[in-house]
């Protein structure tokens, strides 16, 4: 009797399980772009897109100066889509761009660029204030 029920019970408990909440809190993405984003942006980008080169090009210093496109009007940051936001479209390949082969070390590793995008995808939460301000930052793997 259980056997033949086991279906329908397996069924019940999936359907249940897709109720529960599962998305992630404000809390959640502020730690992630803490955590994550922003130290790698800060160790592989910032050293050049900090407002240093001539607008419209990528400044990555701050929210509304990242929120922006470039001159042919394509979006840097398109929240939920990072296959149409040029952060990742930019990289992707190898995980460095022309304009900074010359500096390898600062690749990211593919690791590196599926965080990105699964930010991205999650909303591309930045936050306001001196949080939300990057600057460059050396690191071991980027003296
Ligand atoms: C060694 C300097 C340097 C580093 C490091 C660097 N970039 Fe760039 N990047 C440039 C320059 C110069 C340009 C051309 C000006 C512009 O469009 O911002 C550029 C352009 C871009 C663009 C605009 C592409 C377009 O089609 O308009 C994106 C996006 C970008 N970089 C992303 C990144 C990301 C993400 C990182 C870090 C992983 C990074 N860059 C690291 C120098 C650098």
């Amino acid at each position: 009797m259980i056997l033949r029920l086991l279906p329908f019970i397996s069924i019940f408990i999936v359907t249940a399980c897709s109720w529960l909440p599962t998305g992630k809190g404000k809390g959640d993405h502020a730690r992630y772009f803490n955590t994550q984003v922003k130290p790698v942006l800060q160790q592989h980008c910032l050293q050049c897109h900090n407002g240093s080169l001539p607008p419209p090009a990528l400044n990555l210093a701050t929210k509304a100066t990242a929120f922006t496109r470039n001159a042919s009007g394509r979006e840097y940051i398109l929240p939920r889509a990072p296959s149409r936001s040029l952060l990742i479209t930019a990289v992707q390949r190898g995980g460095t761009h022309a304009k900074m082969m010359s500096r390898t070390e600062l690749s990211l590793t593919d690791d590196q660029i599926g965080m990105l995008r699964e930010w991205i995808e999650d909303g591309a939460y930045w936050p306001e204030g001196h949080r939300g301000y990057l600057q460059p930052q050396a690191s071991a793997e980027n003296p």
